[in-house]
């Protein structure tokens, strides 16, 4: 497993591009089933997600390359065959491949996703949204089988506003014979993103952005497009936190202000000077954060879960107490442990966190036990005192591209030591 080796104390400074959104190119890149044709993907961000989709989408046809940063993906050649166990236990994201490959070819199957780091991670209402369209689904020794041949439009409330199920229904829907209409669907930014996609292969969906989503069944299928992803705002909001952290100034291009409002306001509570354009965001961090009173994750446009742990990492230095709330998952606390190995001062139980701000944090060797509980850790060593060791990268990469080289830019002092060494 590889490790970041920091040396706190530098101060940040300069501009840097935010990567393409993780969570939109994850759908988009489902999606590319729907379509015989090819279609090129621009802003996509080199990370192992994408690289583990697009190899579960290689074993089911679907070619790829890339043509200098841009993406080239065709599904002239999909097939309906069983995604690969081995992959889909990798990636969670793979059970919203059903709703596509329903949605091509009638059926689809698929293994249990299961649990990952942060949680349970149940799929309950991706499979009542997609049951409500019609699908016969069969969980069996571990898998999925759905048979989607006899599917039709329908109306269908989720008990939950889940991205993932939002997602997986939006595709099969589109493509079925009938409308549907989709109430307490997810409101976050890369729903609209998907619509977007899935509007410009000739499907004709409205609504995404809202709590409810209509989408007109019985896609015809346009000569393929291309799409650019759209910005990463959970990466945007990680580079925020560590200017925060390290103290400094940044400008960030490439960026949506308006899509982590939550996040801005929470970090001026802190005493950062942000200041938005249309699409570049600055911020300026002096001193010792304020004191964040609370911090509860909530879907959008409330705050986002995933940058409590990275916002967490700076309430550790600030002067004061903060109570963080995780609402969503109930294994997304575990960069405590390793923070308090640093020196922070924090009482957890069950989803609620108190954190006592402390001066300074000091270096040490701690362990990510997932994608944003890595960052958050790589976050608080840019602000310890010393050296500090952040083991198993590998969940880092999963989400940030070259999150050491980017932080670098800007003046870090990351070294980067792959397991292999
Ligand atoms: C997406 O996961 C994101 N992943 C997650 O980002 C993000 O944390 C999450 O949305 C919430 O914003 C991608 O987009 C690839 P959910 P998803 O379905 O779709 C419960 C990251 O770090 N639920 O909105 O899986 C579930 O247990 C990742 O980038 C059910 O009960 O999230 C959770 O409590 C982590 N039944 C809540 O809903 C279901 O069928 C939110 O889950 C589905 C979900």
């Amino acid at each position: 497993m590889g490790k970041f080796i920091i040396e706190g104390g530098h101060r940040l400074s300069g501009r840097v591009k935010v990567q393409g959104a993780k969570n939109a190119a994850l759908p988009v890149l489902a999606a590319t089933v729907m379509s015989r044709g090819e279609m090129t993907l621009f802003n996509c961000p080199e990370i192992r997600d994408v690289h583990n989709m697009l190899s579960i989408l290689r074993e089911l046809g679907v070619e790829s390359y890339y043509d200098g940063d841009a993406l080239k993906i065709s599904g002239r050649n999909a097939r309906s065959s069983p995604m690969p166990q081995r992959l889909s236990k990798e990636l969670r994201s793979s059970i919203f491949m059903l709703g596509p490959l329903l949605s091509r070819f009638g059926e689809a199957v698929c293994a249990y996703p299961g649990g990952c780091e942060i949680g349970h991670r149940p799929v309950d209402l991706h499979l009542k949204g997609l049951a409500a369209l019609g699908a016969d689904i069969r969980e069996e020794r571990g898998y999925i089988i759905c048979d989607g041949h006899n599917m039709h439009g329908g109306e269908i409330h989720l008990d939950y506003p889940s991205v993932g199920a939002t997602e997986n229904i939006m595709m099969a829907a589109a493509a079925v014979p009938g409308d549907t209409v989709i109430t307490n669907s997810a409101r976050e930014p890369e729903i609209e993103e998907l619509q977007n996609f899935l509007n410009s292969i000739g499907g004709d969906i409205r609504g995404a952005g809202t709590s409810t989503i209509y989408i007109k069944g019985g896609m015809e299928e346009v000569p393929a497009a291309a799409h650019r992803i759209m910005p990463d705002r959970i990466a945007a909001g990680t580079l925020m936190c560590a200017v925060a952290m390290a103290g400094g100034e940044a400008e960030l291009t490439d960026v949506c202000p308006e899509h982590i409002g939550s996040l801005i306001s929470k970090l001026r509570e802190a005493g950062c000077h942000i200041s938005c354009g249309r699409d570049t965001l600055e911020i300026r961090a002096k001193g010792r954060p304020k004191e964040i009173k609370l911090i509860e994750t909530l879907p959008y446009p409330g705050f986002p879960t995933d940058m409590q742990a990275q916002i967490f990492a700076l309430c550790t230095v600030a002067d004061g107490t903060s109570v963080i709330v995780e609402n969503l998952f109930e294994n997304r606390f575990r960069h405590c442990a390793e923070l308090i190995k640093m020196g922070a001062n924090i009482t957890q139980k069950d989803r609620t966190a108190i954190v006592r701000g402390v001066e300074k944090l000091s270096g040490a060797v701690v362990y990510a036990k997932d994608l944003r509980g890595g960052a958050a850790l790589t976050i608080a060593g840019l602000g310890a005192e010393g050296m500090t060791a952040v083991e198993n990268t590998e969940y880092i990469d999963r989400g940030y591209q070259r999150l050491d080289e980017t932080l670098n830019s800007l003046g870090a002092c990351i070294k980067r030591e792959d397991g292999t060494q």
